[in-house]
């Protein structure tokens, strides 16, 4: 990774977890093959097949460097690190991206060390993750998880990212979406189409469209008066008159209401579309 530019990376920055202590999260790089080593072999066999879904027997200084120094422009392996007293840093989780064949998504893999777990490791290697996927315009990030790691699809879950179950498949596809909440947030939504939903003063008053909505108004309230006089638990004309027709009353009111709050809503979905 010597030559990358360095805005091409997510900064350096101290973390402090749930345990109370400070972290280093960076970016790995060449000089790190003995920490991904010493890392690797401080790991019980569970989580090595956890995350690579089978037993590596050996970390080689070849493999470890293959990890740690990767082409910038395809892969982003970050590290949180554990300082001792001495300046010295311990590998304790690794997050890493892998761009996908389309350069538009990324495969994201976690580890973190057992005796280091729920300290909130692995979900700030996935937001850090999911800010660089944004800062390299990617559109979602994207994993595949066994069906029974029930940690890994918590974090996943915990992160609002979606998991798709198949009834036939080992593994659950897990896609997490990165341009959406850009655009919500970005580009805020035309203003005349929000004008149309919140300002009453601008909405013209037409006599025609009052008679029209009346009129579907006492249809529909001879339709319910219909279906509910039958109903009435009485003999008395008069009192099938007065509680059907109330009845009647007050399911076409609702009609009513339901019927100027699908106009705006159609009338607002039409103007956002200009
Ligand atoms: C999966 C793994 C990376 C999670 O790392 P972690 O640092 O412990 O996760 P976090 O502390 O960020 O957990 C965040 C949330 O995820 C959920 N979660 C994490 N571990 C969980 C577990 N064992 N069971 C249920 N939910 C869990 C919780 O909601 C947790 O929040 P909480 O602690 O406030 O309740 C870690 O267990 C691991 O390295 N497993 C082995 C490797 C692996 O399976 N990698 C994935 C390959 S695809």
């Amino acid at each position: 990774m010597s030559g990358t530019p360095p805005s091409a990376l997510p900064r350096p920055r101290l973390l402090r977890l749930k345990d109370g202590r400070d972290y280093a999260l960076r970016p790995l790089h060449a000089g790190d093959t003995a920490a991904v080593v010493a890392f690797f072999h401080s790991l019980s066999p569970e989580t090595i097949r956890s995350r690579y879904g089978y037993l590596i027997h050996d970390m080689t200084p070849d493999r470890a460097h293959r990890l740690a120094d990767c082409d910038p422009a395809r892969e982003l392996p970050l590290g949180i690190f554990e300082r001792d007293a001495g300046g010295g840093e311990r590998l304790r989780a690794m997050g890493r991206l892998v761009h996908g064949p389309d350069g538009r998504s990324a495969e994201c893999a976690f580890v973190v060390h057992d005796d280091w777990r729920r300290l909130g490791m692995a979900s700030r290697l996935l937001l850090h993750l999911r800010a660089a996927g944004r800062r390299r315009g990617l559109e979602r990030l994207f994993a595949q998880v066994r069906r029974d790691n029930r940690a890994m699809l918590g974090v996943f879950r915990h992160h609002g990212a979606r998991l798709h179950f198949r009834p036939d498949a080992d593994y659950v596809e897990v896609d997490i979406p990165l341009l959406k909440p850009k655009i919500l947030f970005d580009k805020p939504l035309p203003a005349p189409s929000f004008s149309v939903m919140a300002t009453s003063g601008k909405k013209p008053f037409s006599v025609v469209t009052l008679i029209i909505d009346l009129a579907l108004t006492a249809i529909a309230f001879g339709i319910f008066y219909w279906l509910v006089n039958s109903h009435v638990p009485s003999n008395d004309p008069a009192m099938v008159k007065l509680w059907g027709g109330l009845a009647a009353g007050c399911m076409a009111g609702v009609f009513w209401l339901a019927w100027q709050m699908l106009k705006v809503v159609f009338q607002f979905q039409r103007e956002s579309r200009k």
